[in-house]
């Protein structure tokens, strides 16, 4: 058997960027201020300059920044927020965490982004409940921005505020427009499979709202007011560690480099498999990060089509074998009244492929040719 192709391949990167890296590590080591230290400002600051927001507000990881937002906003049981049912568990678990309510929206079959008509009738819903519907999280899933034009107009006609999870889609951009631009805020993650990742856990909040960056900047030190013996609301710890600052710091300056590798390796597959699998699509005027490169299997046994493949050493992932409605924990929340069936669907169709910014174009080669076979042969 050739060798083994995981799914992504942190010591890649790793590799490239090692020298920078160590020194950028053994500097931190050196000031000592681990906490708090330099390199936290001067990120946050590149941070909002790469995408273009007035404020980027660093954070414990990505579902601290999305609690945050929620903290802000002051969202509390009785509030209905909407988000996607096929997503990763912190989008709904930041709104529940908070005694609220999250309400479980379709996606669309093609995106794997909120479906707006969806949206628009369990708003409907909710406000026939007797919640009161404040808000939504949009995902940008798989490292594409979800449709914000009607998710937009529909929060605006509805008076509701609007953060976009973007965990997978920092440096993703949507008609012209950079993610960390849109909504009230937006939230990302810097765990380390992500487009742009550190060696640990890391998240940011992203807005151009002064007095909800203000409030964050506060609740992410136990709600401090004039220093840190002033304690103005109920808060968290939730800061980003000097080291990761310092980390992120290095990466992000290959970052755009990276994003062009990701896209010139996602076309590759889009040409090497179009054919005989449902490759993803991409929103006219939107651009990906291609966190994830997911395929959809309708007519194949994925888990057959899986296992000729981990046979031929090539690694693969589903996300998400279960959506949020069907997980013990989130179960008893809302769905909306037209039902979920294409997050349920979508749940037994997808497979991502290896994707990273390292991927090379024989090892890329190989993947496809495997992928045509396994398709073949996992065919229903
Ligand atoms: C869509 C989405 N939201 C939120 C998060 C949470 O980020 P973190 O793991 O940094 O808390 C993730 C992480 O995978 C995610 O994919």
């Amino acid at each position: 058997m050739p060798d083994g192709i995981p799914f992504n391949e942190l010591g890649a990167q790793r590799r490239y960027l090692g020298h920078a890296i160590d020194q950028a590590i053994r500097n931190v080591l050196d000031h000592g201020m681990y906490v708090m230290g330099p390199e936290v400002a001067q990120l946050e600051q590149e941070l909002a300059a790469f995408c273009g927001a007035k404020h980027a507000i660093s954070c414990g990881n990505g579902t601290d920044a999305l609690t945050l937002v929620l903290m802000a906003k002051k969202v509390k049981a009785g509030d209905a927020v909407f988000c996607p049912a096929f997503t990763f568990a912190a989008t709904a678990e930041a709104v529940a965490g908070l005694g609220a309510t999250p309400v479980f929206v379709d996606i669309c079959e093609d995106s794997f982004n909120l479906d707006i008509r969806s949206l628009r009738c369990s708003i409907t819903m909710v406000k026939e409940s007797g919640l009161k519907p404040v808000g939504i999280v949009a995902v940008d899933l798989f490292g594409q921005p979800a449709d914000y034009d009607d998710i937009e107009a529909v929060a605006a006609r509805e008076g509701l505020w609007l953060i976009c999870d973007a965990a997978q889609a920092f440096g993703a951009s949507y008609k012209g427009r950079q993610i960390g631009t849109i909504g009230l805020a937006t939230t990302t993650s810097f765990f380390p499979n992500k487009p742009l990742g550190c060696y640990g856990d890391g998240g940011a909040v992203f807005t151009s709202n002064a007095e909800l960056a203000d409030s964050i900047l506060s609740l992410r030190v136990h709600g401090q007011g004039k220093d840190k013996f002033d304690n103005v609301q109920i808060g968290m710890n939730s800061r980003l560690d000097t080291l990761q600052a310092a980390v992120l710091l290095e990466k992000l300056k290959i970052f755009p480099v990276e994003i062009t590798a990701r896209r010139r390796i996602a076309s590759r597959y889009h040409e090497r498999l179009g054919d005989v699998v449902t490759v993803p699509y991409i929103l006219a005027g939107a651009t990906s990060v291609w966190a994830q490169y997911t395929l959809r299997l309708p007519r194949c046994d994925r888990e057959l089509f899986q296992r000729y493949l981990t046979t031929a050493g090539i690694t693969t992932a589903v996300y998400y074998p279960r959506p949020l409605h069907r997980q013990p924990a989130y179960s008893h929340f809302p769905t909306a009244p037209t039902g979920l069936s294409v997050s349920d669907r979508l749940a037994t169709e997808v497979v991502s492929l290896p994707m990273h910014a390292y991927l090379t174009e024989e090892v890329q080669d190989r993947i496809s040719v495997a992928v045509r076979k396994a398709s073949s042969a996992a065919q229903r």
